[in-house]
């Protein structure tokens, strides 16, 4: 007889967005004219830049072509995208292989899988409040999870846990919008170093950083190669959301208590060649526009339009004397819900004062208890309209 995985169980039974939509919907029911702005979502809402829809379309056009059409792909993903990715880290001043990069359809697939070539016992130490997606893919394996305070009084950087084999580290973080220094990271590459854990840092938002003071990768870190595998996304650097192509670097450098070096570059290698087929090759094309002098300058363009609604939505808060952090270097903002109210209560104010749907703090985890997640993806007028819409009605505006 069939069973079922019961692990599936001890995770919540929707992802939070569905959640979210379901709390939502008897206010839009009985409000079918209300205009609704939505700052809940990190997903992404401009127009791919001129640069990459040209290399996307290369991509579709050499598939119309028996001489130029490709199938099945290189195992690890294109060659030229690998040696165009270890170049784009080159240019960071950090020195990564293309043997080491693993070309994906996103981040999210890679951060769900990649517990997957370490022991069934092992200790995975994930951020609370954090991406759902570190903390629920591991409940799901089956291994052990153990919670990484984020909070106020620390910065809102993770505390180091007293045990733990692999360490879900987020910079620049979601939900909380703060990103780690180097002196931070610093810490838990001597911390992962001296006990062989390893690190899964998620970069997603790293081009999102602007000061040059701040890492962008766990790489820039000395000695990080023995120890930290990184994760990389092209979704919210260059609109490929819908698009789908990301990368995970594992280098051959790992040291665990038991494999020999190289080993977790094979397994991970192994897994994906069993597992996965590879990205589209449309988006590996569209990938090696994004990484070319001229996408890197319209995506970083675009970059900068989402962080000018980031300062907006931030101006228009602190003038509505609300507490807030990040946003600075990152497209979330994470608010302190006003009067201590509960995320959900906040939630439900926000919705039906200012008609503001905007992210509970509490679906990234019971750190995020008393918060909101705000997102800058989003059109600016209408991320005008909502910052208006909670002047107005949180009392800072006639
Ligand atoms: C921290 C973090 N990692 C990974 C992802 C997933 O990225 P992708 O679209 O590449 O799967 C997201 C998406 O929101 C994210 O916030």
């Amino acid at each position: 007889m069939a069973k079922i995985n019961s692990r599936y169980q001890k995770v919540s039974q929707g992802y939070f967005s569905t959640e979210i939509a379901k709390r939502a919907k008897p206010f839009l029911d009985s409000h079918p004219g209300a205009e609704i702005y939505r700052l809940g979502i990190g997903n992404t809402t401009e127009a791919i830049v001129p640069s990459v829809i040209e290399g996307l379309r290369k991509g579709v056009e050499k598939l119309a072509k028996t001489e130029t059409y490709t199938g099945y792909g290189d195992e690890q993903g294109d060659s030229r995208l690998r040696e165009a990715i270890s170049k784009w880290y080159a240019k960071r001043a950090v020195s990564v292989e293309p043997s080491a990069v693993f070309v994906s359809d996103g981040a999210k697939s890679d951060c769900a899988n990649i517990p997957s070539i370490f022991s069934d016992d092992a200790v995975v130490a994930v951020s609370d409040p954090g991406y759902p997606v570190h903390r629920e893919a591991a409940v799901i394996s089956g291994k052990k999870v153990v919670s990484m305070e984020c909070l106020e009084k620390n910065n809102f950087m993770p505390t180091m846990p007293e045990r733990a084999d692999l360490l879900y580290i987020c910079s620049p973080n979601n939900p909380t919008g703060t990103v780690a220094t180097r002196k931070q990271l610093e810490s838990f590459v001597a911390y992962a170093r001296k006990n062989k854990a390893i690190i899964i840092f998620d970069a997603a938002y790293s081009e999102y950083v602007s000061d040059q003071a701040l890492p962008r990768s766990i790489y820039e870190i000395e000695g990080a190669k023995s120890c930290a595998i990184e994760i990389q996304s092209l979704s919210k650097a260059a609109g490929f959301t819908g698009v789908r192509l990301g990368w995970t670097i594992v280098p051959k450098e790992l040291q665990t208590e038991d494999g020999a070096e190289g080993m977790l570059n094979r397994f991970w290698s192994r897994r994906q060649t069993t597992m996965f087929n590879g990205a589209s090759n449309i988006a590996q094309e569209g990938g090696l526009a994004v990484l070319s002098p001229k996408g890197q300058r319209e995506t970083h363009e675009q970059v900068a339009y989402y962080m000018e609604n980031a300062r907006i939505i931030r101006e228009g808060l602190s003038a509505a004397k609300m507490t807030i952090h990040g946003g600075v270097d990152a497209p979330y903002i994470w608010l302190q819900c006003p009067r201590g109210l509960s995320s959900w209560e906040f939630f439900d104010e926000l919705l039906t004062k200012a008609h503001v749907i905007a992210t509970p703090g509490i679906v990234f985890g019971k750190g995020g208890e008393g918060y909101m997640r705000i997102s800058a993806f989003g059109h600016r007028e209408d991320v005008e309209k909502a910052v208006h819409s909670i002047r107005k009605n949180f009392g800072t505006i006639a």
